[in-house]
């Protein structure tokens, strides 16, 4: 990996004595200000943006279970300046070359009484949003922290348009909800990222947080009613204790990206950009592929994860997949329900599952074997119903045993309501759970995706062998959800929302959209299935990126389909992504470049509304010629009765071309640019 350092940092240190009550931090280009101050003894931030108030006086501090809040008689005792401006290059990802450019600065602040606790917030301001975390230092009286609350306020200076979920973990503890609109100052209690517009649209923001280690997963609550006031909430453990641990403790960054134009969202780096580089040296043997599994059959009902007559890992319906696989270019082969402990309900089964014992009718050893020999990867699937003490009592020995078969890929599902020990998904023991994973994958160099997972903090710059995640509701709701499966509009929300953290395992590619095939009758309007037509299937491999993307339906809904071309030639590892035209809960259209290819693909989607767009291809190389496989919606298409009409065209584009794209009701294009010479 090449890292270019551009120039060194520098530091200022202020005496006590000379220190003002307040200071700031500016981003490189000006425009973003923090400012951190001590008001009546309490610590706040703010944020201003070309000398706009963003978010006003809002509280920072901690409160103890055991220990007097950590709020209240702090002084600043100290501050520190520097400077960062590095390039580095991701190994595989939405793009390719990643600036992290930002200003430092580290208040140290300390109680004034007998106590003189201390702890510093340091904060980093880049052009596209600011991070600040905080720092507790080991200190006499300090030496163990058992944080009850975090105190943390995001208080807004207006009150924007906001999308979220949910939070509830006291109930459902999942991302996979839909998305909702609403101002600020309506919000109860949301998961992050929320992502926010300006009443004049002039101003977007994204709050999360980056680099979740040892610490609970953040939440964000409104303290009431038209209050425009949110404050941290973070996932508890079983006992109600939100974090225990040893100072020195740091907490993952607080993350607000901003930016003009809500086409600027994306590509997010702010996130990366606030973990530690890459802790794995070379990771070559982390492979972006697309893959096709043993999973939509039994979502649909026509296979089971459990033994019996319909069992679908078996080792002949493996190979068909294996064979499927490399007779089109695809890398791998997910399987799940291979291993014992499916059988009754699963999701009951925490403590049943073995990782390491193939039920009889599949040959583990020898489709391991049968795959490498055909160049294709099989991603074994762990699901453990939440048991995260049973998965780890195995993991070892399973990742030996995959590692010593050549199996370099898991797939993971936590599929449950609390983990093993009663904590919540997503408190500080399933972070810690989560991160252990991640590190014995790397020991035995194997790639995770992740489902149910704590939500993506950018952890993936450290570790690239965390490659993909679900964490929203994902393509399996359109085979057997209640509510009929996800709207039009919901992945032109998942872009400007949960994609601004990262990949997704969304699994498009659902070709016989009304599920007619198995069952001999399409589905009733109010039934599940995919809300999208065919063309708008092959966009989602564009909009909704990931390094290693399912071609989701059974195979045999791939045969005689000309459109499963575009699968076949889809990147899934890109140098750049710029995203043309956008708004949040209506359409999205979006170019990427292939990695090391002068080749792009553009996929756009829109929500119930026909939509049509100009689009000028000033992106490619002047000079160049390339020929245009464009993928749009057919004569009659729609979405929600008629979905697979689609048109398949070629035409010569130049950097001087326009397409226009003109997509059906929850209807959508997809593009493959080629150059030619
Ligand atoms: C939920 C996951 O999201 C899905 O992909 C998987 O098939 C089931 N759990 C079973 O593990």
């Amino acid at each position: 990996m090449l890292k270019w350092i551009h120039r060194a940092v520098g530091a200022i240190l202020f005496a006590a004595a000379t220190l003002p009550a307040s200071a700031q931090v500016a981003s490189p280009d000006g425009r973003n200000v923090v400012n951190v101050q001590v008001h009546e003894g309490g610590l706040f931030w703010t944020l201003k943006r070309d000398g706009k108030d963003l978010f006003l006086p809002s509280r920072l501090g901690f409160a103890f279970r055991g220990a007097p809040m950590l709020r209240d008689s702090l002084r600043i005792v100290g501050t520190s300046k520097s400077s960062h401006d590095e390039t580095w290059t991701q190994p595989w990802g939405e793009v390719a070359r990643v600036r992290d450019h930002h200003n430092e600065m580290r208040w140290s602040v300390q109680e004034t009484g007998r106590r003189s606790r201390k702890f510093d917030v340091v904060v980093r301001a880049f052009n596209d949003g600011i991070g600040f975390r905080y720092e507790i230092p080991s200190q006499d009286g300090l030496e163990n922290v058992v944080i009850q609350d975090e105190l943390t306020e995001f208080n807004f200076a207006t009150n924007p348009k906001a999308w979220w979920i949910p939070s509830d973990h006291s109930r459902l503890d999942r991302s996979e909800m839909l998305w909702s609109e609403s101002p600020v100052s309506r919000l109860d209690s949301v998961q992050t990222p929320i992502t926010t517009e300006s009443l004049d649209g002039k101003t977007y923001m994204v709050i999360h947080e980056a680099n979740l280690v040892n610490y609970p997963r953040m939440f964000l609550a409104g303290i009431g009613l038209e209050s425009r006031t949110l404050v941290a909430a973070l996932a508890p453990m079983r006992d109600g204790v939100k974090v225990r641990a040893k100072t020195p403790l740091v907490t993952p960054w607080r993350t607000i990206q901003i930016a003009d134009r809500v086409t600027d969202l994306a590509p997010s780096v702010l996130g990366l950009n606030l973990n530690p580089p890459n802790a794995l040296g070379d990771v070559s043997w982390v492979k972006p592929m697309k893959y096709v599994g043993i999973w939509w059959s039994m979502h649909i009902g026509t296979k089971t994860w459990n033994s019996g007559p319909n069992h679908g890992a078996t080792t002949a319906n493996t190979k068909r997949y294996i064979d499927f696989a490399a007779k089109n270019g695809l890398g791998g082969v997910l399987v799940e329900g291979w291993n014992i402990g499916w059988d009754g309900n699963w999701i009951n089964n925490r403590d049943a599952f073995s990782f390491t014992k193939p039920y009889p009718d599949y040959d583990l050893p020898g489709l391991a074997a049968y795959a490498k020999s055909k160049n294709v990867r099989i991603i074994v699937h762990n699901e453990t119903s939440g048991g995260t003490d049973n998965y780890e009592r195995q993991m070892d020995d399973a990742f030996k045993l995959y590692n010593s078969l050549g199996l370099d890929a898991i797939k993971s599902g936590y599929v449950t309501d609390t983990l093993s020990g009663g904590d919540s998904h997503y408190s500080q023991r399933a972070v810690q759970h989560h991160r252990h994973v991640l590190d014995m994958a790397a020991k035995y160099h194997i790639g995770m995706v992740v489902h149910e997972p704590i939500h993506d903090t950018g952890e993936r710059r450290t570790y690239p062998n965390m490659m993909s995640r679900e964490g929203a509701r994902g393509q399996e709701y359109n085979a057997w959800s209640g509510d009929g499966g996800n709207p039009p509009e919901h992945e032109t929300i998942l872009f400007f929302t949960r994609m601004l953290t990262g990949p997704m395992d969304f699994t498009p590619g659902i070709f016989d959209i009304l599920i007619q095939r198995p069952t001999g009758k399409p589905r009733g309007v109010t039934d599940a299935h995919p809300r999208t037509t065919l063309a708008k299937q092959l966009a989602l491999y564009i909009v909704l990126w990931s390094p290693v993307q399912m071609a989701a339906d059974e195979i045999e809904n791939y045969a005689n389909q000309p459109a499963f071309q575009f699968i076949r030639d889809v990147a899934v590892n890109w140098e750049q992504t710029k995203v043309l035209k956008g708004k949040i809960g209506d359409y999205v259209v979006v170019a990427r470049q292939q990695r090391n290819s002068p080749d792009w693909f553009i996929g756009a989607v829109t929500d119930e509304e026909a939509r049509t767009f100009d689009v000028p291809l000033s992106f490619l190389t002047p000079g160049k010629s390339y020929v245009a496989e464009v993928y749009a919606d057919g004569p009659g298409a729609n979405g929600i009765t008629n979905p697979l009409p689609i048109t398949i065209s070629r035409r010569t584009v130049t950097s001087a071309s326009h397409l226009s794209i003109k997509m059906a009701p929850a209807g959508g294009q997809a593009i493959r640019i080629h150059q030619v010479k």
